[in-house]
Protein backbone atom coordinates (compact mmCIF):
# COMPACT_ATOMS: atom_id res chain seq x y z
CA UNK A 1 0.00 0.00 0.00
CA UNK A 2 3.08 2.18 1.31
CA UNK A 3 4.33 1.51 -2.08
CA UNK A 4 1.92 1.92 -4.41
CA UNK A 5 0.98 5.21 -2.73
CA UNK A 6 4.86 6.42 -3.68
CA UNK A 7 4.74 5.69 -6.41
CA UNK A 8 2.09 7.69 -7.58
CA UNK A 9 3.57 10.56 -6.54
CA UNK A 10 6.52 9.68 -8.20
CA UNK A 11 4.43 9.62 -11.58
CA UNK A 12 2.93 12.63 -10.72
CA UNK A 13 6.18 14.09 -10.24
CA UNK A 14 7.49 12.81 -13.28
CA UNK A 15 4.40 14.06 -15.29
CA UNK A 16 4.12 17.77 -14.09
CA UNK A 17 8.24 17.37 -15.16
CA UNK A 18 7.42 16.73 -19.17
CA UNK A 19 4.26 18.65 -19.01
CA UNK A 20 6.15 21.92 -17.21
CA UNK A 21 8.60 22.08 -19.94
CA UNK A 22 6.75 22.37 -22.36
CA UNK A 23 6.98 26.39 -24.09
CA UNK A 24 3.75 27.11 -25.19
CA UNK A 25 5.31 29.70 -27.55
CA UNK A 26 6.89 26.78 -29.44
CA UNK A 27 4.62 24.92 -31.63
CA UNK A 28 4.11 21.42 -30.69
CA UNK A 29 5.51 18.03 -32.19
CA UNK A 30 3.60 17.44 -35.48
CA UNK A 31 2.14 13.60 -36.53
CA UNK A 32 3.11 13.58 -40.36
CA UNK A 33 4.01 17.28 -40.88
CA UNK A 34 2.80 16.88 -44.61
CA UNK A 35 -0.98 16.92 -43.51
CA UNK A 36 -0.41 20.70 -42.22
CA UNK A 37 2.36 22.10 -44.91
CA UNK A 38 1.70 21.67 -48.21
CA UNK A 39 4.41 20.76 -50.47
CA UNK A 40 2.79 22.87 -53.45
CA UNK A 41 2.99 26.31 -52.97
CA UNK A 42 -0.57 28.39 -51.19
CA UNK A 43 -2.83 30.89 -52.80
CA UNK A 44 -1.70 33.90 -51.01
CA UNK A 45 1.58 32.43 -49.49
CA UNK A 46 4.63 34.49 -49.45
CA UNK A 47 7.95 33.17 -51.95
CA UNK A 48 11.33 34.80 -53.41
CA UNK A 49 10.46 32.93 -56.29
CA UNK A 50 7.93 35.01 -57.41
CA UNK A 51 7.79 38.67 -58.37
CA UNK A 52 6.63 41.03 -55.32
CA UNK A 53 7.19 37.57 -53.35
CA UNK A 54 3.80 36.46 -53.56
CA UNK A 55 1.65 33.83 -55.05
CA UNK A 56 -1.26 35.43 -55.67
CA UNK A 57 -0.92 37.35 -58.78
CA UNK A 58 -3.48 40.36 -59.83
CA UNK A 59 -5.16 39.35 -63.71
CA UNK A 60 -3.74 40.75 -66.64
CA UNK A 61 -4.89 44.28 -67.42
CA UNK A 62 -8.01 43.65 -69.50
CA UNK A 63 -9.08 40.68 -68.13
CA UNK A 64 -12.90 40.39 -68.40
CA UNK A 65 -14.01 37.58 -65.90
CA UNK A 66 -15.78 35.07 -67.30
CA UNK A 67 -19.85 35.55 -67.54
CA UNK A 68 -19.03 39.59 -66.88
CA UNK A 69 -19.62 42.01 -69.52
CA UNK A 70 -18.04 45.47 -69.68
CA UNK A 71 -20.58 48.22 -69.87
CA UNK A 72 -18.85 50.67 -72.58
CA UNK A 73 -20.00 53.95 -71.29
CA UNK A 74 -18.69 55.79 -68.98
CA UNK A 75 -19.70 57.85 -65.88
CA UNK A 76 -19.78 61.28 -67.19
CA UNK A 77 -21.94 63.65 -68.69
CA UNK A 78 -20.67 62.97 -72.71
CA UNK A 79 -21.21 59.25 -72.24
CA UNK A 80 -24.45 59.50 -70.21
CA UNK A 81 -25.81 61.74 -73.78
CA UNK A 82 -24.25 59.17 -76.02
CA UNK A 83 -26.05 56.31 -74.26
CA UNK A 84 -29.65 58.19 -73.88
CA UNK A 85 -29.78 58.26 -77.50
CA UNK A 86 -27.75 55.08 -79.05
CA UNK A 87 -28.14 52.40 -75.90
CA UNK A 88 -31.11 50.50 -76.76
CA UNK A 89 -32.94 47.38 -74.95
CA UNK A 90 -31.40 43.95 -76.16
CA UNK A 91 -34.65 41.86 -74.35
CA UNK A 92 -37.64 41.50 -76.48
CA UNK A 93 -40.69 42.98 -74.61
CA UNK A 94 -41.90 39.96 -73.89
CA UNK A 95 -44.57 39.45 -71.01
CA UNK A 96 -42.40 37.19 -68.87
CA UNK A 97 -39.76 40.08 -69.36
CA UNK A 98 -42.11 42.35 -68.35
CA UNK A 99 -43.88 40.80 -65.05
CA UNK A 100 -40.27 40.36 -63.94
CA UNK A 101 -39.06 43.70 -64.77
CA UNK A 102 -42.12 44.72 -62.92
CA UNK A 103 -41.03 42.42 -59.59
CA UNK A 104 -37.77 44.14 -59.29
CA UNK A 105 -38.95 47.57 -60.01
CA UNK A 106 -41.28 46.78 -56.96
CA UNK A 107 -38.41 45.67 -54.81
CA UNK A 108 -35.71 48.08 -55.76
CA UNK A 109 -37.44 51.45 -56.88
CA UNK A 110 -40.72 51.84 -56.12
CA UNK A 111 -39.69 52.71 -52.47
CA UNK A 112 -38.64 55.91 -53.86
CA UNK A 113 -40.38 56.15 -57.56
CA UNK A 114 -43.65 54.92 -56.24
CA UNK A 115 -45.58 52.15 -57.48
CA UNK A 116 -47.05 54.54 -60.58
CA UNK A 117 -43.02 56.29 -60.73
CA UNK A 118 -44.68 59.41 -60.56
CA UNK A 119 -42.29 60.24 -57.61
CA UNK A 120 -44.46 59.76 -54.96
CA UNK A 121 -43.28 56.37 -53.79
CA UNK A 122 -43.38 55.51 -49.36
CA UNK A 123 -39.78 57.37 -49.16
CA UNK A 124 -41.28 60.57 -50.55
CA UNK A 125 -44.10 60.50 -48.58
CA UNK A 126 -42.56 60.10 -45.38
CA UNK A 127 -40.15 62.95 -46.96
CA UNK A 128 -37.04 61.10 -46.11
CA UNK A 129 -35.76 61.85 -49.60
CA UNK A 130 -36.35 65.13 -51.98
CA UNK A 131 -36.08 65.54 -55.48
CA UNK A 132 -37.05 62.14 -57.41
CA UNK A 133 -38.71 63.14 -60.54
CA UNK A 134 -41.45 61.26 -62.29
CA UNK A 135 -40.55 59.38 -65.09
CA UNK A 136 -42.80 61.41 -67.23
CA UNK A 137 -40.56 64.64 -66.36
CA UNK A 138 -40.43 66.18 -69.73
CA UNK A 139 -37.15 67.76 -68.72
CA UNK A 140 -35.45 64.70 -68.32
CA UNK A 141 -37.56 62.76 -71.32
CA UNK A 142 -35.63 59.61 -70.35
CA UNK A 143 -35.23 56.95 -72.53
CA UNK A 144 -34.12 52.90 -72.91
CA UNK A 145 -30.63 53.80 -72.13
CA UNK A 146 -30.83 56.53 -69.95
CA UNK A 147 -32.90 54.30 -67.36
CA UNK A 148 -30.42 51.99 -67.87
CA UNK A 149 -27.17 54.46 -67.32
CA UNK A 150 -28.35 55.48 -64.07
CA UNK A 151 -28.99 52.38 -63.20
CA UNK A 152 -25.88 51.10 -64.20
CA UNK A 153 -24.20 54.18 -62.03
CA UNK A 154 -26.49 56.35 -60.17
CA UNK A 155 -27.08 60.03 -60.23
CA UNK A 156 -26.60 62.07 -56.91
CA UNK A 157 -29.23 60.72 -54.39
CA UNK A 158 -30.25 57.42 -56.48
CA UNK A 159 -27.54 55.03 -55.85
CA UNK A 160 -26.28 52.34 -58.69
CA UNK A 161 -28.06 49.31 -59.09
CA UNK A 162 -25.33 47.55 -60.58
CA UNK A 163 -24.13 45.01 -57.65
CA UNK A 164 -28.14 44.09 -56.72
CA UNK A 165 -28.83 43.33 -60.05
CA UNK A 166 -27.68 41.62 -63.43
CA UNK A 167 -27.61 42.61 -66.72
CA UNK A 168 -30.74 41.02 -67.49
CA UNK A 169 -32.55 42.37 -64.65
CA UNK A 170 -31.34 45.98 -65.55
CA UNK A 171 -33.25 45.59 -69.03
CA UNK A 172 -36.18 43.86 -67.37
CA UNK A 173 -36.77 46.69 -64.98
CA UNK A 174 -35.80 49.13 -67.73
CA UNK A 175 -39.12 47.77 -70.01
CA UNK A 176 -40.85 48.07 -66.95
CA UNK A 177 -40.22 51.72 -66.74
CA UNK A 178 -40.86 52.48 -70.21
CA UNK A 179 -44.27 50.98 -70.09
CA UNK A 180 -44.72 53.67 -66.67
CA UNK A 181 -43.50 56.32 -68.83
CA UNK A 182 -46.37 55.49 -71.53
CA UNK A 183 -48.74 54.88 -68.59
CA UNK A 184 -48.26 58.55 -66.88
CA UNK A 185 -48.10 60.04 -70.68
CA UNK A 186 -51.22 58.07 -71.41
CA UNK A 187 -49.84 56.02 -74.40
CA UNK A 188 -51.44 53.25 -75.41
CA UNK A 189 -50.22 50.03 -74.13
CA UNK A 190 -47.36 48.39 -75.60
CA UNK A 191 -47.95 45.12 -76.99
CA UNK A 192 -46.25 42.03 -76.52
CA UNK A 193 -44.09 40.25 -78.49
CA UNK A 194 -43.94 36.36 -78.38
CA UNK A 195 -41.41 34.20 -76.97
CA UNK A 196 -38.54 32.49 -79.65
CA UNK A 197 -36.88 30.91 -77.05
CA UNK A 198 -33.91 32.44 -78.80
CA UNK A 199 -31.03 33.36 -76.81
CA UNK A 200 -30.50 37.36 -76.30
CA UNK A 201 -26.98 39.23 -76.46
CA UNK A 202 -26.93 41.43 -73.60
CA UNK A 203 -24.90 44.22 -74.63
CA UNK A 204 -25.28 44.40 -78.67
CA UNK A 205 -22.44 47.04 -78.75
CA UNK A 206 -19.96 43.41 -77.81
CA UNK A 207 -18.72 41.48 -80.45
CA UNK A 208 -17.21 38.54 -78.30
CA UNK A 209 -20.46 37.96 -76.45
CA UNK A 210 -20.72 34.45 -76.84
CA UNK A 211 -18.92 34.29 -73.70
CA UNK A 212 -22.66 33.09 -72.55
CA UNK A 213 -22.56 30.42 -74.42
CA UNK A 214 -19.62 28.85 -72.41
CA UNK A 215 -21.05 30.08 -69.28
CA UNK A 216 -24.64 28.22 -70.50
CA UNK A 217 -23.17 25.16 -70.90
CA UNK A 218 -21.25 24.74 -67.48
CA UNK A 219 -24.15 25.27 -65.64
CA UNK A 220 -27.01 23.98 -67.42
CA UNK A 221 -27.29 21.23 -65.15
CA UNK A 222 -28.10 23.92 -62.25
CA UNK A 223 -29.43 26.40 -64.04
CA UNK A 224 -33.20 25.52 -63.11
CA UNK A 225 -32.10 24.68 -59.22
CA UNK A 226 -30.56 27.63 -59.17
CA UNK A 227 -31.11 31.08 -60.70
CA UNK A 228 -28.16 32.93 -59.23
CA UNK A 229 -25.72 31.15 -62.01
CA UNK A 230 -27.31 32.95 -64.67
CA UNK A 231 -25.04 35.17 -66.10
CA UNK A 232 -23.92 37.97 -63.72
CA UNK A 233 -22.59 41.77 -64.45
C1 LIG B 1 -33.36 56.17 -52.75
C2 LIG B 1 -34.41 56.57 -53.66
C3 LIG B 1 -34.33 56.03 -55.09
C4 LIG B 1 -34.41 54.71 -55.49
C5 LIG B 1 -34.57 53.48 -54.62
C6 LIG B 1 -34.34 54.74 -56.93
N1 LIG B 1 -34.21 56.02 -57.39
FE1 LIG B 1 -34.19 56.61 -59.31
N2 LIG B 1 -33.94 58.54 -58.73
C7 LIG B 1 -33.89 58.98 -57.41
C8 LIG B 1 -33.58 60.39 -57.39
C9 LIG B 1 -33.44 61.26 -56.14
C10 LIG B 1 -33.45 60.80 -58.74
C11 LIG B 1 -33.08 62.17 -59.26
C12 LIG B 1 -31.58 62.24 -59.38
C13 LIG B 1 -31.09 63.59 -59.85
O1 LIG B 1 -31.43 63.97 -60.97
O2 LIG B 1 -30.37 64.23 -59.08
C14 LIG B 1 -33.71 59.61 -59.55
C15 LIG B 1 -33.72 59.61 -60.93
C16 LIG B 1 -34.05 58.52 -61.70
C17 LIG B 1 -34.21 58.54 -63.13
C18 LIG B 1 -34.08 59.77 -64.04
C19 LIG B 1 -32.65 59.91 -64.43
C20 LIG B 1 -32.43 60.98 -65.47
O3 LIG B 1 -31.98 60.63 -66.56
O4 LIG B 1 -32.68 62.14 -65.18
C21 LIG B 1 -34.53 57.28 -63.53
C22 LIG B 1 -34.81 56.78 -64.94
C23 LIG B 1 -34.53 56.46 -62.34
N3 LIG B 1 -34.27 57.23 -61.25
C24 LIG B 1 -34.79 55.10 -62.34
C25 LIG B 1 -34.71 54.31 -61.19
C26 LIG B 1 -34.81 52.87 -61.22
C27 LIG B 1 -35.07 52.04 -62.45
C28 LIG B 1 -34.68 52.46 -59.94
C29 LIG B 1 -34.66 51.02 -59.40
C30 LIG B 1 -33.66 50.15 -59.97
C31 LIG B 1 -34.50 53.63 -59.10
N4 LIG B 1 -34.51 54.72 -59.91
C32 LIG B 1 -34.37 53.60 -57.73
C33 LIG B 1 -34.09 58.22 -56.30
C34 LIG B 1 -34.19 56.84 -56.28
Amino acid sequence: MRSLFHKTIGFCLLGFAVVSCHDKGDPNYQYMPDMYEPIGYEAYGEYDVFENGQEAKLPVEGTIPRGWMPYDYQNNPEDAAVAKTDLKNPLPYTQDNYVEGKALYTIYCAVCHGDKGDGKGILVEREKILGVPSYDDAGRAITEGSIYHVMYYGLNNMGSYAAQTTIEERWQIDHYVMSLKDKLEGKPEREYVEETGEPTQLLPSRADANLYDDAGDMNSDQENQNDQTETQE
